[in-house]
């Protein structure tokens, strides 16, 4: 184990001891899980936003997929994390909020980002934090953007109700057991909208129907 893995390691842990409920786990993410929820994402992504790196697990996983740094938006509510990110990836966007307010900021100078990746710990907010993060994500995507989460839980941890309130899905496609704890990805989308053949085929199936003349 490398110096700067026993340093992120132990930072995480008095992170966590100060703010149990925002950390929301005692050590970082391991490789393995960083790499199920980077898994779809490559240079082509373009600009890719990051929600909660913490100590940036996920984010050297992004970079090893070919992800520009300056290509990067870390967004990270923890003062001690945001200012470690900033000075380890100095040409990324790293963003010291609160990533429910991102519909409030202009990122890549108004380029659409093609993915989110979450490390947030969503089951522990309220459904209003997590609505704002969701609506501010997906404005800040291009059609078609994509949104990983990954959870400890043994389900998707945006509930069913709230998704469809959204004109979401998610779909699991990933996890891993050699993670402390053991965690699942999930990929989040935009519903299609309904082709254009459904609205043209609409006002002939009324015709055709003897109840409505
Ligand atoms: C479970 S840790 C994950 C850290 C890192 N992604 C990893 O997997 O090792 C949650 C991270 O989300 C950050 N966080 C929690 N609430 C946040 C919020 N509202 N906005 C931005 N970051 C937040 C925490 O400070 C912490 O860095």
């Amino acid at each position: 184990m490398s110096f700067a893995t026993i340093s992120d390691t132990y930072g995480f842990f008095r992170a966590w001891l100060g703010d149990p409920l925002r950390v929301a786990a005692i050590v970082p993410s391991g490789r393995a899980l960083a790499q199920a929820i980077t898994a779809e994402i490559s240079a082509d992504t373009g600009p890719v936003i990051e929600l909660g790196p913490g100590t940036g697990s996920f984010t050297r996983a992004l970079l090893r997929r070919g992800v520009r740094e300056d290509d990067l938006a870390l967004i990270e509510f923890g003062s001690e994390f945001a200012m470690a990110l900033q000075l380890r990836y100095p040409r990324a966007h790293t963003i010291w909020m609160d990533a429910s307010r991102l519909h409030a900021v202009q990122l890549f100078g108004g380029r659409p980002a093609g993915a989110v990746v979450s490390g947030l710990p969503v089951l522990s907010m309220p459904a209003r934090k997590v609505i704002g993060i969701l609506e501010g994500s997906f404005a800040k995507m291009r059609p078609g953007g994509t949104f990983y989460q990954f959870t400890y839980g043994p389900t998707c941890p945006i509930p069913r109700a709230l998704l469809d309130r959204l004109g979401l899905k998610a779909v699991r496609i990933g996890g891993t057991l050699a993670n402390v704890p053991p965690a699942a990805v999930y990929r989040i989308r935009q519903r299609q909208p309904r082709p254009t053949s459904d609205w043209i085929s609409l006002p002939l199936m009324q015709k055709d129907n003897k109840q409505h003349p």
